[in-house]
């Protein structure tokens, strides 16, 4: 099985927690755009979506589901979103596609976070993967000197902008032992935006495509 195809067994799973008369949130790669292709299915039975970024917000309205702004949905019963890395406490780390603030806002605003991920992605301690971090422009090179006296080796993604007119930093060589900590750490930095670590609020369900079958963490 191939990791593409590891990824089309969560989108399809993730779609089983979808109720109908629901506003779903939407997350943002690879991933989640398998589970836009699927909920395009029951686009006759959802009230529409709200989309982390404005490329998932074309896909949805390319299979013609209704994108609302989230200032007037009110809180929305469910968010599906993938994970660069994920721990077996539901701790991630997002960002790989630069959409962390909106995915972060939207994850925020919903009642349970359902994330979708192949086994790739599952690892004891988040770190290996790069930690991306929005920044505001002006702000990037004291953001990085304050990441690099953490221990971090902070990378500008060059020639990248976010959703949002910001730079990320991709932050090398964190060994992250207490997650929850470290992202309000790096929050409160004048300057950051928000951080890829989701672990103050944490995935409520975990699906993990395997080639033996999508398992269930919750
Ligand atoms: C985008 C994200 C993605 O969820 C993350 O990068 C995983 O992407 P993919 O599903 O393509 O592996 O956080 O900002």
């Amino acid at each position: 099985m191939t990791q593409d195809e590891m990824k089309k067994a969560v989108a399809e799973a993730a779609v089983e927690f979808v109720q109908g008369g629901w506003v779903v949130g939407v997350g943002t790669g690879s991933t989640a755009n398998h589970f836009i292709d699927v909920l395009a299915r029951m686009k006759g039975k959802i009230d529409g979506a709200v989309a982390s970024s404005e490329a998932s917000a074309e896909r949805l309205r390319g299979h013609g589901i209704e994108v609302l702004d989230l200032n007037s949905t009110g809180p929305l019963p469910i968010y599906v979103d993938g994970a660069d890395e994920a721990t077996r406490h539901l701790h991630l780390t997002k960002g790989g596609g630069g959409a962390l603030t909106r995915e972060k806002i939207v994850a925020a605003a919903s009642d349970q976070f359902v994330c979708v991920i192949d086994e790739t992605k599952q690892v004891d301690y988040l770190g290996a993967f790069p930690l991306p971090v929005e920044v505001i422009p002006m702000a990037r090179s004291h953001v990085a000197r304050v990441l690099t006296g953490m221990g971090g080796n902070p990378v500008l993604r060059e020639g990248f902008r976010t959703d949002n007119g910001n730079v990320i930093l991709d932050v090398h060589g964190l060994r992250i032992m207490n997650p929850v900590e470290l992202e309000s750490e790096i929050d409160h930095i004048a300057g950051v935006v928000s951080n890829g670590l989701f672990a103050r609020r944490p995935a409520n369900v975990l699906l993990v495509g395997t080639p033996s079958g999508v398992q269930t963490i919750s």
